[in-house]
């Protein structure tokens, strides 16, 4: 048995950086508040893999997509031996040729949905252009990418379930060679790597990590940016910043439809409890400003929400009464809302920083310390 060394430090790199790149983002994605930094670490790993990628065609051998085994004789046998030692594989055994083809295909397909997603259900990102033709699918294209993502995860867990198995079953040290590089094989086939490709390396392992650190410390690039715009409803409708943001927050009109507007202003003498009645032509001014900008003409995320959960309900006039919005705060205890800091459920701008200026935006979601 001869030591050769198989793969280069560009493999090893990059398969750590992808574990790690991949376990970060997926861990992200389920807090809404940090979006931002999933959305960095991702495109982070989508750089590791266009450069994976660029490798199976430049790389030196057993790293090009030609000298993978996709035998499906070799792969069925490989498959069917899962305790005893097969075929020596200098390069990729079949089951891994055939998992990092799948792993390419599939991490694009998430990060493409991603940015979709991003752009079209957040207004955020390079393809928030798409936001307001679109935004009405949006449902669609962040089940897509969630369903690339799960998928994605999958093959890691039995790519990562066969390597244990090599490990541990087979006594291969195929694990071991992603970490030192070398394989014990019957010949001698050390792989050495060019002038070219040691650059090429070096380029892969800067852009990905710069790439990650640009992102996450430079706030707008166009990756990341915010389409929503801030409002100032104390420019645009003075009374109605005035006069609705007297007792609470001024509610971004947005958040409910025109239904609910109109019985409202209909009925300001009894409005919670309160006597918030206006005169004739202010309540019809602000009415008007209502309308104009209710759900109905909105394409924020929310605004959407809140008129699917009130298509068949003409009563409700409370935000915090949608079904929509119950869905959206029901991890969030009644202690949180009922504490000094918060006070009612209504006080949004407690945990929602920028809310007053029409911004529901993930990174702006703050919850006050201590409760
Ligand atoms: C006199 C005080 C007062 C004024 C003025 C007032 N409100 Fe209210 N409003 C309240 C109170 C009290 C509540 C209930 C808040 C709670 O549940 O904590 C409320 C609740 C609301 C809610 C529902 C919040 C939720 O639970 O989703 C909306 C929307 C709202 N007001 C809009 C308006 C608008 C629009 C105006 C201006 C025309 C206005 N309010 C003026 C006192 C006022
Ligand atoms: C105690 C803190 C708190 C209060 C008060 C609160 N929210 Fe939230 N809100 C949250 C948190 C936390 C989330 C994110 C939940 C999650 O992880 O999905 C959220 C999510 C949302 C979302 C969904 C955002 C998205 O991108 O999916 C909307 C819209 C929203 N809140 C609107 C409101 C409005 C309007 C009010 C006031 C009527 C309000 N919230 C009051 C904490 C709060």
């Amino acid at each position: 048995m001869k030591k050769s060394y198989i793969w280069p430090f560009a493999n090893r790199i990059s398969h750590i950086l992808m574990m790690l790149f991949f376990a970060i983002t997926y861990i992200l994605g389920d807090f809404k508040n940090l979006l931002s930094y999933h959305v960095a670490f991702g495109l982070a790993l989508g750089v590791l893999f266009v450069f994976r990628t660029g490798w199976g065609f430049v790389g030196p051998r057993y790293s090009r997509f030609k000298d993978f085994n996709f035998n499906l004789q070799d792969l069925k046998k490989y498959m069917l031996n899962v305790f005893s030692k097969t075929k020596e594989y200098a390069g990729h055994n079949p089951a891994s040729s055939y998992a990092i083809i799948a792993m390419i295909i599939v991490a694009f397909l998430s990060i493409i949905t991603g940015l979709l997603a991003y752009g079209i259900e957040e207004n955020h990102g390079i393809l928030s252009f798409l936001h307001s033709t679109y935004f009405k699918n949006m449902e669609i294209f962040k089940d897509t990418h969630e369903f690339f993502s799960n998928l994605f995860l999958a093959i890691v867990g039995i790519h990562m379930v066969g390597a244990l198995m090599d490990k541990f079953i087979k006594k291969s040290d195929a694990v071991d060679s992603m970490i030192n590089g070398y394989k014990k094989l019957k010949k001698n086939l050390h792989v050495e790597t060019n002038i070219f490709q040691n650059l090429y390396t070096l380029i892969w392992v800067a852009a990905s990590l710069f790439s990650l650190y640009y992102l996450i410390f430079t706030k707008d690039t166009i990756f990341i940016a915010n389409a929503n715009v801030k409002q100032n409803y104390a420019l645009v409708h003075k009374d109605f910043a005035n006069e609705c943001g007297s007792c609470h927050i001024t509610y971004p009109p947005f958040l409910l439809p025109k239904k609910s507007w109109t019985l409202m202003m209909s009925n300001l003498e009894n409005h919670f409890g309160d006597d918030a009645s206006i005169d004739k032509a202010t309540n019809h001014s602000i009415l008007a400003f209502l309308k104009q900008n209710s759900a109905e003409n909105s394409t924020h995320q929310a605004a959407l929400g809140i008129l699917n959960s009130l298509k068949d309900d003409n009563g409700t006039i409370a935000i915090t009464k949608t079904s929509f919005w119950k869905k959206r705060h029901k991890k969030i205890s009644k202690d949180v809302f009922e504490s000094a800091k918060v006070k009612s459920r209504a006080n949004c701008k407690a945990c929602h920083t920028d809310i007053q200026n029409g911004l529901i935006e993930n990174d702006l979601i703050n919850m006050p310390k201590g409760v």
